[in-house]
């Protein structure tokens, strides 16, 4: 069974030690410290659980952090005077806006307020179209991890068939796009796709960001496929992934496991866009 399981947690270990080399060659040659600005709005269990598991891995990682904690009722002016500080703080190379936001901000009004050069999480519409358009830009973190993940374990992406399923601008449509750009024939599915596993069963390449535990099981899946499972749910106080693991590992070729896959490479990625933030600069 080891030899299916592709191991973000190990792959990201690897390139947050070479991150964390560099950042202390910037520190020496430069006198820059890399600096990374979180903003957290209210108190969403998961949200603050990832704020927190971000700013230790920018300390680990010999980066500067500041975390803004700041109350459920603050409003979007408020967030939209924090951002502007930051933009305008020599220290800070990376902003990251943790979503979701309360009801009442609008997402995509604070995104576009960031400026695209310190937009790490390359959420702001500036390096959404440079995604779209295959320039270079800040890639979001969780589908630059996937197939940052991919390529290192030399799986061919070109003309295979690719089924993501979830739409969100933060994994789904990225991740389809950075697989179209791989050469992937690419279908991305949703919540109102009829007949879901007919597309699911033709994919070599499965990719799942919708956050439900077990929803992919065996008879969905193609035997032999590599299986990406970027959901994260808690199911009591365990985390779980969309895909029923015990269910799918004989049949699949390879899967990520969750915890332990794609989570750790998103963490890794956004130290790397941070470092290459500084490096823009
Ligand atoms: N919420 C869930 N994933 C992410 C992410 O990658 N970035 C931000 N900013 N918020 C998230």
């Amino acid at each position: 069974m080891r030899d299916k399981i592709l191991d973000g947690k190990g792959l990201a270990k690897d390139i947050r030690e070479k991150i964390k080399a560099e950042v202390n060659n910037i520190k020496i040659a430069k006198g820059i410290v890399p600096g990374l600005a979180v903003v957290l709005v209210g108190q969403d269990p998961a949200s603050v659980s990832y704020v927190s598991m971000k700013e230790r891995a920018c300390l680990e990682g010999g980066f500067y952090s500041e975390v803004h904690r700041l109350d459920e009722d603050t409003s979007q002016g408020e967030i939209l005077s924090l951002i502007d500080e930051l933009n305008n703080n020599d220290k800070i190379h990376g902003i990251l806006v943790q979503l979701p936001l309360p009801g009442n901000i609008d997402e995509k009004i604070v995104n576009e307020r960031i400026e695209p050069k310190k937009d790490v999480d390359g959420f702001n519409p500036i390096n959404l179209g440079k995604l779209f358009l295959k320039t270079p830009g800040f890639i979001p973190c969780t589908p630059k991890g996937i197939i940052r993940l991919l390529k290192h374990y030399d799986i061919s992406i070109e003309g295979k068939n690719a089924v993501v399923v979830g739409r969100s601008d933060i994994v789904g449509k990225p991740t389809a796009t950075l697989l179209l750009h791989e050469n992937a024939t690419v279908t991305l599915c949703h919540s109102r796709t009829k007949n879901l596993s007919s597309y699911t069963k033709e994919a070599d390449i499965l990719v799942s960001a919708i956050g439900k535990p077990n929803f992919i099981t065996s008879s969905m899946v193609k035997k032999g496929a590599i299986i990406i499972d970027a959901g994260t749910s808690k199911v009591g106080n365990k985390l779980v992934g969309d895909v029923d693991f015990q269910g799918v590992i004989e049949k699949v070729d390879k899967i990520t496991p969750v915890p332990g896959g794609v989570g750790p490479m998103t963490i890794a990625m956004l130290l790397e866009n941070t470092l290459e933030a500084v490096l823009i600069k």
